[in-house]
């Protein structure tokens, strides 16, 4: 598809026929449905439920512990028959789950296989500087970059991705992200959350086919401004997607790996979700909400209650209709519509189904604003299909801000334009304080402690900062990849 082309919106029955098309393609071969099963990855075609959904796989796990993280090009079928040419983590999509406990020391070596220049960044992880992914330790093809740091951050759902300059969009699209989960059992162990074979890990990401069916990247024309989006959802890497489940409760850590398109998680039964945790971990206690929004890196962790639901009932988890103030534009290229993301086929029984909790752990300290000694404003805007901060678009060397170590400051974000911009910060978490303009309130999922956070046209976000931990050259950037590649990224020194 041309850049020139504004994307099709596929009707139901094209879906479906194309659907049952792969479906008996992929039948024909021999490969059986086996719901009930957990589907690994690997390069073999995915596997079908009856009506042509194709089984969610669940990316391989791995103990960051002298761990080798190889990027390289492979190939996958991405559920309709096609094989697909991406960039893998260890010939893994999404790539490998990292899971880690707190206090314990992250080492990993990143071999960069690709044709391009590669960093990965731990997103929401507090990492030393030449630990974090910073674009200047970028390493050519054929080299490699060792990480080695401890690991301090509160139990939650955190997650990895490349951060290489003016690529991180088109590497994040083609398969380079993966979930990174710290444990704490200290926090966690007496909540009576579902365990492990209840949890689901969910990358969540919109994709554009073209007319072949495999996955285009080309943030052209007006994909410049609004970023890339499409009208196609991969969960875990995979389009069409169901999962069994049994009728208990389960745990769901969501990101949206998407580059710029923002879901509005909600189920097509109507029953509500149960929030406990943001980017930066448990909530101070859990939400029951109607549907819950999560921008691009942002995360969160759902409790999905199937303990009502019928035996052979399905549940679609999808991204709800939405309308934001500031662009039809953006509408055009899919923000706020609708989308199937991920489908759960209720059956079987158990003697166990679980329990939603009714408290969480106490919130760790936050920054308090009555305590803050300065205040900064960085304003997100947009010209000539560049992006920018204050006016000004990223400099590899140039530090645009210096920030003294442990201060408490008040930041706004101010987004006077037409386009959504989630807004991340590195090497911290802060707190939310309150949004003016637009939607002007704070939801629950912005509680607690937070590393990105939207802010939508004609609001200004305030936020507290306080960076405690490390000190060196960071990073603050719009989230919206194409934005980020284009421009919309400043240096944060931490002095
Ligand atoms: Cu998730 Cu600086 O990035
Ligand atoms: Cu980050
Ligand atoms: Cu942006």
């Amino acid at each position: 598809m041309s850049e020139s082309t504004p994307p099709r919106f596929w009707s139901r029955r094209t879906f479906v026929a194309r659907s049952l098309a792969a479906g008996a393609a992929v039948t024909a071969v021999g490969l059986g449905a086996g719901p009930g099963c957990r589907a690994g990855t690997g390069s073999a075609a995915p596997r079908l439920a009856s009506d042509g959904r194709n089984l969610l796989p669940m990316a391989p796990e791995l103990r960051p512990r002298d761990a080798l993280l190889r990027a390289a090009p492979g190939m996958r079928d991405l559920g309709r028959g096609v094989q697909a040419p991406l960039l893998l983590v260890n010939d893994a999509l999404p790539s490998p789950l990292l899971r880690i406990q707190r206090g314990e020391t992250f080492s990993a070596r990143m071999e960069n296989g690709i044709e391009d220049p590669l960093i990965l960044h731990w997103h929401g992880l507090t990492a030393p500087e030449d630990m974090d992914g910073h674009p200047r330790f970028a390493v050519p093809t054929g080299a490699h970059y060792d990480y080695r740091f401890e690991v301090n951050d509160r139990a939650g759902t955190y997650w990895y991705h490349s951060h290489t300059h003016h690529m991180t969009g088109r590497h994040t699209y083609r398969g380079i992200a993966g979930l990174l989960i710290v444990e704490d059992p200290a926090e966690e162990a007496s909540l009576g959350l579902p365990p492990r074979e209840r949890e689901l890990p969910l990358v969540l990401q919109d994709r554009r086919l073209g007319e072949d069916g495999v996955p285009v990247y080309e943030p052209m024309g007006p994909s410049m401004m609004n970023g890339f989006m499409g009208p196609e959802a991969l969960a875990n890497g995979i389009l069409d997607a169901f999962t069994p489940v049994e009728p208990a409760v389960y745990r769901a850590r969501i990101l949206n790996g998407s580059n710029a398109r923002i879901f509005r998680l909600g189920r097509s039964d109507g029953r509500p979700l149960v929030l406990i945790a943001n980017d930066g971990g448990f909530l101070d206690r859990p939400y029951t909400l109607p549907y819950v929004d999560v921008a691009p890196a942002e995360r969160v962790e759902l409790l999905l209650d199937f303990r009502e639901a019928a035996d052979g009932e399905r549940v679609m988890l999808q991204s709800l209709e939405f309308e934001f103030p500031g662009g039809m534009m953006a509408v055009a290229y899919q923000q706020g519509r609708p989308l199937d993301l991920l489908e759960f086929h209720v059956s079987g029984r158990t003697s166990d189904p679980g329990t939603i909790p009714t408290s969480l752990p106490t919130l760790p300290e936050l920054p308090d604003p009555a305590r803050s000694v300065r205040e900064r404003r960085f304003e997100f805007n947009s010209r000539m299909m560049m992006h920018n901060i204050n006016g000004e678009e990223f400099e590899m060397d140039r530090i645009d801000t210096e920030v003294p170590f442990g201060d408490t400051e008040i930041w706004t974000f101010v987004n006077d334009a037409n386009y959504p911009h989630p807004v991340h910060l590195h090497a911290t978490h802060f707190r939310v304080l309150e949004r003016i303009g637009g939607r002007a309130e704070i939801y629950p999922w912005e509680t607690g402690r937070k590393d990105t956070v939207l802010v939508l046209p004609g609001e200004r976000v305030r936020v507290a900062v306080r960076f405690t931990d490390e000190r060196g050259l960071f990073l603050l950037h719009c989230h919206n990849l194409e934005h980020e590649d284009h421009g919309m990224m400043q240096n944060i020194l931490v002095v």
